[in-house]
Parts: C-alpha cells; structure tokens; sequence
C-alpha cells in the first residue's frame, strides 16, 4: 500500500512551486497525496519566515498536527522551506513533535531523512546551495486549476533588504537554464496549461550565460512570448532599483505578456527606503511609473508597502500615502514592518514605531489602497477584455472567474464556458474586489 503525504504549503508563490517540487520527488518514492490529515503518514508544512506572525500561525498548526501523533505513533512531521531554513535544529527543541527539518536547497535530500525519521532518528538539511535549481525535477501540479502555473526560474536573493529574511533562507541567487525553462512551459502546454507566471526573488537580474553571452530577462521573455504566442505569460517580482526599459519594450512588443507589473515600493519617504536599502529614492520609483506608463498605458501596477519601519515619522508615513495616490496603484499587498532576526535593521535599527502607531498607519494605508482599488475598478466600466476562466463562483455555479491580463478578477454568467476558455468580457458593473462582466461576441 502507498505511503500517504500531505503537505500544507504557506508563504509565496515560490513556495507553491517548492511544494509541488517536494511532492514530484516523494510520487517517485511512493508517496500519494491525500487531503485529510487523518489519513497521513507523513505531515510536511512548507514554511514561511517573512513575518513574526506568518511563524506563529505554522507554530500553531504544529500543535495539531501534534494531537495526531499522539493517536498514531508512527506519524512523521516534517517542517520544510524557509522557517526550516532560518531556525534549523533549534526547531527540534521548540516543537517537540516535529521529526524531520529541510531547508529549501535541500528537498532532494528528503527520502533519506524521512528513512531515519521512520526509525525513530531525528534529522535535519539545511545546507544552502549555489547552484540548486531543481531544473531536471517536473513540479507535479497538484493543487492546481489546471489552467494556469508558476514556474521559477530563479533561486535566491542578492539584494539584503534591510527588514528581510530572505537572502538567509533562500541563499544566493542563481538563474536556472533557459532551456529548461522552455521544456518545463512545453510540458505544461502539453497538458492544457493556458498561463504560466515565471517566478523569482528580483525577475529583472536574471541573468544565463550562453557560450559567454549574457541572456537577460527580457531576452527570456522574448523567447518565451514567441515560442509560445498562445500562453500567456506574467513574471514576478520585478524589483524598482532595475526595471529597465528594454524591458517594458519587450513586454509591450507581444500581446501574450500580460499587462501587469508587480513592483514593491514598501514606502514612499526616501529616507526610509535609504534605511532599507531598497537602492532607488522616491523619485526614482516615480521615474518608474512613468516609463511604465508612457509605454504600456494600459499596464496595471500592483505594489507592497511596509508600515512602521525603524524611525518611521508621520512625515515619511504622509509621503508613502501621497506616493500611494500618485501612482494609482491597482492593487496592494500592505504589511506592518515586523522585526527578524539577525537581519541589517535588527542588528543596526531600533524597532521604534509602537504597535498602536504602525497599526494606526497600515489602516490609513488599506483604506486609501481600497479606494484606489475601487477607482481603478470603476475605470474599467464599458471596456472590452480577454478573460481566462479559471473556474466557478463560490457562490454559485452558474457564473465563472477569471481574469484580465491586467490581473483583475472578473466574475460573469457561466453559460457553456469550460475552464480554461478565453472568453471576451464587456464590464458592466465592480465593487472593490471583482469586475462583474458579460460576454460580448
Ligand atoms: N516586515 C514586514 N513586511 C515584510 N516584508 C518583507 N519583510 C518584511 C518584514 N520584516 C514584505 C515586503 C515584501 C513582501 C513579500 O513582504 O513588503 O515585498
Ligand atoms: Fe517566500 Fe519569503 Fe516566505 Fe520564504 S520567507 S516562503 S521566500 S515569502
């Protein structure tokens, strides 16, 4: 009988990927997934250290998965990915249940371990590597639409964002074969796949060398957008300090590339993000925008903002609100700055800013994020997009979602669509979250 894996997955996208990397290596082992924790021999949580509380919430699921090992004693729990990475054996001491600890480098290293976890010995990987990729691996899509997947094409980070854990859970960066990139978007294509988001850290250093040449992103992008004219194509993230214009040519150069670009600013006050060392000022950021702008005008911008960094004063908060309305921005991931360890700003800054404060600001900073979104919603009324339907209202099955190029979800009747149809979609009305659309012919 098939040994039983499930696997809950918390974090980025990048580890969306991990998982379904982790799972293609355990199938080859004998491992079936299965949904229900009762059912498992072994639990894997694919971890998340971005925040303090991204931490305490994979804590708390290790109680549970805890109360099942107390009924089934040959249960293994294994804690996986970035948390894994960062506290390391240390783990073993705080959570008492847990059975197995590998970094994000380290999954092919996970049928050996889970081996000794199931003869009662504790064992953990946490090696970083400079050149894992897991290129030869195909991610075994198991949670998925079947319409749309994420495929990496980076590991790592390089830049040392004052506030992020990142670059030590995840290493040094390194940019994977374009040749493999290309095999991976073929065998998803094969299997009806009709979107694909190409993944990294900082998408813009991506950077091969081919027979001593330098392949770029855009020239990734280019290759991609023309060997497969019928996929669409997102990337993220794209970092300020280096989105260049040759790339928002290439994006502008094929309608296939989606008309969306991810680009964190975490804040708007130049003093701050120097503290961050973030590498471009608020101005910079705008220059940005406007190229951005100017040569994809109908381009939707999405962004990140961090409340409550170090020395943070109402000034540098009142520039990131005034930034915030300048762009316009569509959409926003908005965060209070949480302190980790062994970080630049632990070891150099003072956390100073007071729950209350980077509370009260985060607030101010959502609800001008909900306006915005819901203005950049109502400009949409009346025009005509291309939707990708990725699958049936929650609320009922008589209509589907899907979304534009611009990345908006957009809600509308199901009549005989299938998942997975490009549909043409009139808006007709929105509320702060969805398009409401019908078909046009
Ligand atoms: N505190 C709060 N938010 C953070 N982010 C990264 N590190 C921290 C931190 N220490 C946010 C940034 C980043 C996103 C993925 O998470 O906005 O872009
Ligand atoms: Fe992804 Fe960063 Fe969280 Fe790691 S710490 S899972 S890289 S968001």
């Amino acid at each position: 009988m098939s040994k039983k894996l499930y696997i809950e997955t918390y974090g980025c996208q990048m580890n969306v990927v991990d998982s379904e990397i982790v799972v293609s290596i355990l199938k080859d082992e004998g491992f079936d997934i299965t949904q229900q924790i009762s059912d498992a021999d072994i639990i894997l949580v694919n971890t998340c250290s971005i925040r303090e509380n991204a931490e305490q919430k994979i804590r708390n699921r290790l109680k549970l998965f805890k109360s099942y090992k107390n009924k089934k004693k040959d249960l293994i729990i294994g804690v996986i990915g970035c948390m894994a990475e960062r506290l390391k054996t240390n783990l073993f001491e705080e959570e008492k249940a847990v059975d197995l600890i590998i970094g994000p480098d380290a999954y092919r290293e996970l049928p050996k371990v889970i081996k000794l976890a199931g003869n009662g010995q504790k064992s953990a990987n946490v090696i970083l590597s400079e050149e894992e990729m897991y290129a030869d691996i195909n991610p075994l899509r198991y949670d998925s639409n079947g319409v749309s997947a994420f495929i990496s094409i980076m590991r790592g980070c390089n830049n040392m964002c004052a506030y992020c854990v990142v670059p030590y859970t995840r290493g040094t960066e390194r940019s994977r074969n374009p040749h493999t990139i290309i095999n991976e978007i073929n065998n998803l294509k094969n299997s009806g796949y009709k979107e694909i988001t190409l993944l990294g850290q900082n998408v813009n250093s991506y950077l091969y060398n081919i027979d001593n040449k330098k392949f770029t992103f855009p020239d990734l992008l280019s290759l991609v957008a023309e060997s497969f004219p019928e996929i669409r194509i997102r990337y993220s993230t794209s970092h300020p300090k280096d989105l260049s214009v040759e790339l928002l040519n290439t994006m502008a150069r094929y309608p296939n590339i989606c008309r969306h670009i991810h680009l964190p600013v975490q804040s708007g006050s130049s003093r701050i993000l120097d503290m961050m060392k973030r590498g471009y000022t608020r101005d910079k950021y705008l220059k940005v925008i406007e190229n951005i702008k100017s040569i994809i005008p109908d381009c939707a911008i999405s962004t990140d903002i961090i409340s409550g960094f170090c020395s943070e004063t109402e000034f540098d908060h009142q520039q990131t609100l005034s930034l915030m309305e300048e762009v316009g921005f569509d959409f926003a991931f908005m965060f209070k700055y949480s302190e980790r360890p062994d970080t630049f700003a632990a070891s150099k800054y003072k956390d100073d800013i007071d729950d209350e404060t980077k509370t009260r600001r985060l607030n101010e900073i959502i609800n001008l994020q909900n306006k915005l979104s819901f203005n950049s919603k109502k400009q949409d009324i009346g025009k005509i997009y291309e939707v990708l339907i990725e699958g049936f209202s929650k609320k009922s099955k008589a209509e589907v979602f899907g979304r534009t190029s611009q990345n908006k979800v957009v809600v509308f009747p199901a009549d005989n669509h299938k998942i997975g149809d490009m549909v043409k979609i009139q808006v007709t009305s929105c509320t702060s979250a969805t398009l409401i659309g019908k078909k046009i012919d």
